[in-house]
């Protein structure tokens, strides 16, 4: 593979969107950033100068990463932060990713403007698994707070039920037609009829999954997450934040002008608090076209509503690996791992409140003062335990609505799982419905993709499910959606030693504590070994510990 070299500048750039103007931390002044593109292979150096006023990291979301943690990017899992006027040099392998993924920031909530796209063409002289597209075009979809982004991680650590809600949904920087003052800045992208295009979707909302559809025309679904799909032919396609998507596009249509449109998917028909404005953009034809219509056709009857759980179960049916998959069938390592929202009291200023925040199996993950591969790596001991549990403490009816009290409150801890190099692991998730806040959680694990060998509703069972498993060709993916009050399984061969962050990409439950950490241990071999550290990394010294109350 080749190597490139990247600069990336962060630094506070003024933007106009919703009829106000606030300053927002951005790479290379351009929202979305910069996108890098690179062939299967390559690997690239980005030298990231931090020219904003907070610690900042950065990750390459779902690129693996062989053996090199140490740019993986997570803040006090991998690294400590870059601190403002320093820079950092970042080295992005890429090894066996083919398709769309992308880096954003991994410090509090800075991804929210510090992100982009990352186009990964297959080998030098190889070609896609299907017929050549006529071009490309990449829609990256994200949130747009009116307010300042810095504060969106004290707010969210400090009302306790609720969450910051975001004023509206962008498609490239933009809220477009539904929303104020936004007409004019509308997202459109330009085809020529008659050509296919390569569209490629990321999920760089905060919070929310979102189905999105474009009127009148059929999205063919060829790869998900840096790795090929079987084909196959929707309306509409639903997507977690996280999660990267690659869809051909035949421009085939008569009119002018069409909505591409996104909209949450909540799984419940509550959540009033949550933004549920359509985001659109829109898909103007170049080409040849009769009397365009005096405004773009909107996808109302493809893009299933805010609740439709029917919509996203038959979508994610849908989702299947192009060819079949080594899927690890001699599992050394089971885990049952509940996704939960916890209550607990507790006493500021002399007052006794009750809060919330999230755990995985009742434990809500702390952030220790230096990164755990540093502690890891130097054998420093004192920041973080090796007791994550496989199993709940408890087994109750996950799925109710009325849970045990005991149930109900988290140990806080930076508790690890420990593995050795090679396990096959399988975990199984299960969506807690305690204080009935069960919801789709996207689940991301660093230094792999695994396989989604089974999903379904309510509790996980021991003896039935694993029957309906599929070892054949499940998809293959670095984010996979744990349904509300239902269970997700996957399945991974632990060959990419290092520390590798677990959690929630809802950054929400991320900050609530919704994580864990993987250690895998080295294998015996030079090519199975955690590789050195970089000559520097940025000190932990005066990090402040973000500590969850
Ligand atoms: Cu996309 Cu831990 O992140
Ligand atoms: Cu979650």
């Amino acid at each position: 593979g080749k190597v490139h070299y990247q600069d990336f500048v962060l630094k506070d750039k003024n933007f106009t969107r919703l009829c106000s103007t606030k300053s927002a931390l951005v790479v290379n002044e351009s929202l979305p950033g910069p996108v890098l593109y690179v062939n299967k292979g390559d690997t690239v150096f980005v030298n990231v100068h931090n020219q904003g006023g907070f610690k900042v990291t950065i990750h390459w979301h779902g690129v693996k990463q062989p053996r090199n943690p140490w740019s993986d990017g997570p803040e006090y899992i991998t690294q400590c932060g870059i601190p403002p006027g320093g820079n950092f040099t970042y080295e992005v392998i890429f090894s066996e990713e083919e398709g769309t993924l992308w880096w954003h920031a991994h410090s509090d909530w800075t991804r929210n403007t510090v992100h982009g796209a990352i186009v990964i063409y297959p080998e030098q002289g190889k070609s896609y698994p299907y017929p050549k597209p006529d071009a490309e075009e990449i829609l990256v979809l994200g949130s747009w707070y009116t307010y300042d982004v810095n504060l969106l991680v004290e707010q969210d650590l400090a009302i306790g039920d609720t969450l910051p809600v975001s004023d509206a949904y962008i498609i490239n920087g933009q809220p477009g037609d539904y929303c104020a003052c936004s007409n004019e800045s509308t997202y459109r992208w330009q085809v020529d009829s008659g050509k296919t295009y390569l569209l490629r979707i990321v999920n760089a909302i905060m919070n929310a999954e979102v189905f999105l559809a474009i009127a009148e025309h059929n999205l063919t679904v060829v790869g998900m997450d840096g790795a090929y799909l079987k084909p196959f032919v929707t309306s509409y396609i639903l997507i977690g934040p996280g999660q990267t998507m690659d869809i051909l596009v035949t421009i085939n249509q008569s009119l002018g002008q069409y909505y591409i449109a996104a909209r949450q998917y909540t799984g419940r028909v509550v959540y009033a608090t949550y933004d549920k404005t359509n985001v659109t953009a829109i898909l103007e034809y170049s080409g040849n076209y009769t009397s365009p219509p005096a405004s773009p056709s909107f996808p109302s009857t493809t893009l299933p509503s805010y609740a439709d759980m029917e919509a996203a179960i038959s979508f994610r049916n849908n989702l299947r690996s192009l060819h079949n998959q080594n899927v690890p069938k001699n599992i050394t390592t089971h885990m049952y791992i509940i996704a939960s929202m916890n209550s607990f009291s507790f006493n500021s200023s002399g007052n006794e409140t009750v809060s919330q925040d999230s755990s995985l199996n009742n434990v809500t993950w702390v952030n220790p003062k230096i990164d755990v591969l540093q502690a890891y790596y130097s054998n420093m001991s004192g920041f973080y335990t090796e007791d994550f549990p496989d199993m709940p403490p408890e087994f109750y009816d996950f799925v109710a609505g009325t849970l045990p009290a005991n149930a109900s409150e988290s140990l806080k801890g930076t508790k690890v799982k420990v593995l050795e190099y090679g396990e096959e692991v399988e975990m199984v998730f299960q969506s807690s419905n305690l204080f009935n806040t069960s919801e789709d959680h996207p689940m991301h694990l660093h230094g792999y993709s695994f396989y989604v060998v089974g999903a379904g509703g309510g509790n996980f069972d021991f003896e039935e499910d694993p029957k309906t498993y599929n070892l054949v060709d499940p998809p293959y993916l670095n984010t996979a959606t744990l349904p509300t009050k239902g269970w997700l399984a996957i399945r991974f061969k632990a060959n990419n030693p290092g520390v590798w962050f677990l959690h929630c990409h809802l950054e929400h439950h991320l900050t609530w504590g919704m994580n864990t950490v993987f250690i895998v241990k080295n294998g015996g071999t030079p090519q199975t070994t955690l590789r050195e550290p970089p000559s520097y990394m940025p000190s932990c010294d005066d990090s402040p510990v973000i500590v969850l109350r």
